[in-house]
């Protein structure tokens, strides 16, 4: 039984981090014409509403998106791509829409790109299925991603974006990942998985690392941004991205934008970017 809604966490600071780079990511990928593969494997609704019950109960928006658009004219390289396409959602300029992973990731696709978005959550699975009704390159599956990423590879285009992005409602959703990962990497080892992870307890995290570099995975640079000192006690106090073949000029724009970014939603946690594992 799926509990987690992300309609409660739209557009947070853990959002900003995992879109801003999906979007660079994505960016970077329509300079070559050859076709792209856009893969996501826990999708979401698609796109929410910030003035719903749901975002109006956490309010997490106002610590995350809300802080930075005002400020998107001065906003480093990284998020500068991300931010105009979140303003493109809202155009009378008022923040009241959010777009998920599949509205950004449909936004950014071109004819000759193709994307399959997973979802399980029903509700959530029909929206995002009306919202890419229509969209002949995207096709919405009711199945489980985790699943999907290891059948979905290799793709025919040869060049894919895959966002990992469970809501880790389960604690086995750790090793759940890390395998799935590392499993369609050996089938396509020229992908790039973009892969999302929260911060509550950092023996988890640890764990994941041990297991990546014990299947061998290369090739692999990590960012993350957190809120609030690690603490077994808060919950999640921040998240990071585990990117698996990124693109050359990613760790730049990552360095340039860390800072920004932990300035504008007034971070206090660890805020890095680096290597984790070489090539
Ligand atoms: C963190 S949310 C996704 C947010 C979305 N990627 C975005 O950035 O806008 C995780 C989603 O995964 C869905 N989910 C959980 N387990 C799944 C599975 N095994 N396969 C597909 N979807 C799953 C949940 O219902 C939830 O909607």
């Amino acid at each position: 039984m799926l509990s987690y809604r992300h309609g409660f966490h739209a557009g947070n600071h853990a959002d900003v981090l995992k879109h801003g780079v999906c979007a660079f990511v994505a960016r970077y990928m329509a300079q070559k014409d050859a076709p792209a593969f856009f893969l996501d494997t826990h999708a979401g609704a698609g796109l929410y509403d910030l003035e719903s019950p749901e975002a109006e109960k956490t309010g997490e928006y106002r610590d995350g998106i809300a802080r930075l658009l005002p400020h998107a004219a001065d906003a480093p390289e990284l998020l500068r791509g991300y931010l105009a396409l979140v303003r493109s959602f809202n155009p009378d300029g008022r923040l009241s829409t959010y777009p998920g992973s599949p509205s950004l990731i449909s936004a950014m696709m071109r004819e000759q790109d193709r994307a399959v978005f997973y979802e399980l959550h029903p509700t959530d699975e029909e929206c995002l299925a009306k919202l890419t009704r229509g969209q002949r390159r995207v096709r919405v599956e009711k199945s489980d991603g985790i699943r999907g990423l290891i059948a979905q590879m290799p793709p025919q285009e040869r060049r894919a974006l895959c966002l990992n992005d469970p809501s880790y409602e389960i604690k086995t959703d750790y090793a759940l990942i890390t395998t799935a990962v590392t499993r369609a990497w050996k089938k396509f080892p020229g992908g790039i998985y973009i892969w999302w992870y929260p911060v509550i307890d950092r023996s988890r995290v640890h764990a994941m690392e041990i297991a990546m570099r014990a299947a061998g995975l290369r090739k692999t640079y990590r960012m993350e941004l957190c809120m609030a000192p690690d603490t077994p006690e808060r919950g999640m106090t921040g998240s990071g991205l585990f990117i698996v073949n990124p693109p050359f000029t990613l760790p730049d724009a990552a360095t340039a934008a860390l800072p920004w970014l932990a300035e504008k939603l007034g971070a206090s946690g660890p805020v890095t970017a680096g290597w984790l594992l070489p090539e």
